[in-house]
């Protein structure tokens, strides 16, 4: 098994996929072959794989960011590491491995199309073979050629596609993803970050289940940097891997832990005007003097907590201003990301991994955050607070 495989491994652990698709990704046609010297080196690859030809180039060996051992982890994972080198020193169960490369594949090509999506019509669209498609509904066609290439995914569904999609993998050994394909479509226009998230159940069920069952949930972020978010469940932590220019995830943070500190997040602010506990709690911040750090995509606005290591994001529903965010899709996932990163999640009762989604369509208010600032939360909304025990 690949588990005793040392850091010094080079070697590609998913030969069908890296053989084909080592460092492939989409990029511009250089203007000429002598334009620039590192042209030279190209080659035009045509694949089925997502429906594009993509450009590769040999494989390199440049890292930007240079090993270091994870003690926190007391593993052998370090820094530096490409995707698959944790993926192997993380996970004896090389289906999920797969599926997390595939995935990884699918982002890498979502952000080149957010990249270069045409945006002066109503909707922001690219090109994708003869088609032209909004860049939302792109990612999500994206997604699922990804998924049934995994040959390790069951079930699929989206927000654009809430019904299961049979992905032809199976249910013993497989997984069943649900996605959200471009949180905050409607922000791509203003060149705000905008995120692709991802949860992983094992076998066949997408309802009926808990966020707590998953067993590995992702955001891909696509920001000024492009970068892929990733928890698995028997994995301490939560791992931030970057996108490089040769078309390679390189592990770049661990986060273990979420400390206390003044930042806040707060979404659906309209439920202030009849929400009146969320209106004390927002006076809160107020007069505490928060810095207010709210981008409108949950995804950044979630990915700052993470990378940050405090601070607190709220969405918070009323009679007039009804939840919106999806369990399964955005709130379960990002649930999971935030809690294996040391942090809470709250509904205002109890954790959102704890609740069952009964139905694709569950929306729910949520907070994530640090203990203290999910007490907080819990105690101004319902008056108490269940993590009072545990907190120090
Ligand atoms: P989506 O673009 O997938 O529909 O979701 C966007 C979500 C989320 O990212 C954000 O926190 C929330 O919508 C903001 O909602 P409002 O703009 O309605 O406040
Ligand atoms: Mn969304
Ligand atoms: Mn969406």
């Amino acid at each position: 098994m690949e588990t005793g495989v040392t850091c010094s491994a080079r070697a590609p652990i998913l030969p069908n996929i890296s053989s084909q698709h080592p460092v492939a990704f989409f990029i511009p046609r250089p203007i000429s072959p002598s334009s620039s010297s590192s042209s030279r080196n190209w080659s035009v690859k045509k694949t089925s794989f997502l429906g594009d030809s993509v450009w590769v180039r040999p494989k390199s060996s440049s890292q930007r960011v240079p090993r270091r051992k994870n003690t926190s982890l007391g593993a052998k994972c370090e820094i530096g590491d490409s995707l698959e080198e944790f993926l192997v020193k993380s996970t004896k169960d090389k289906g999920l491995t797969r599926l997390m490369v595939c995935l990884g594949e699918a982002l890498r090509t979502i952000a080149f199309k957010v990249r270069t999506a045409s945006c002066g019509g109503t909707a922001c669209v690219n090109s994708f073979g003869d088609e032209q498609l909004a860049v939302d509904l792109l990612a999500n066609k994206i997604l699922f050629e990804a998924l049934r290439y995994s040959h390790f995914c069951k079930y699929a569904c989206s927000e654009e596609v809430p019904e299961l999609q049979d992905m032809g993998g199976p249910i013993e050994g497989g997984f069943s993803v649900a996605f959200d394909p471009l949180d905050g479509s409607s922000i791509v226009d203003t060149n705000f970050t905008v995120g692709t998230i991802f949860g992983v159940w094992p076998g066949d069920k997408l309802t009926g289940v808990k966020g707590r069952d998953q067993v590995a949930a992702a955001m891909g972020i696509f920001g000024p940097r492009t970068t892929y978010v990733l928890a698995l469940k028997d994995v301490p932590g939560t791992h931030e891997f970057l996108l490089l220019d040769d078309g390679k995830w390189q592990h770049v943070k661990d986060t273990t832990e979420i400390g206390e500190g003044k930042i806040f997040s707060p979404g659906n602010l309209r439920a202030t005007s009849d929400n009146p506990q969320y209106a004390k709690l927002i006076d809160y911040y107020v007069k505490e003097k928060y810095t207010l750090r709210y981008t409108g995509g949950m995804v950044p606005d979630v990915n700052q907590i993470i990378v940050k290591e405090k601070g607190i994001f709220t969405n918070v529903a009323s009679e007039s201003a009804k939840a919106k965010l999806r369990l399964l899709f955005e709130v379960a996932p990002l649930g999971f990301l935030v809690e294996k990163a040391g942090g809470y999640s709250s509904d205002g009762k109890q954790s959102v991994l704890e609740k069952v989604i009964a139905g694709v369509d569950d929306r729910t208010q949520v907070a994530y955050g640090s203990m203290n600032e999910i007490i907080r939360f819990e105690e101004t909304l319902y008056g108490s607070s269940r993590l009072n025990n545990m907190a120090p």
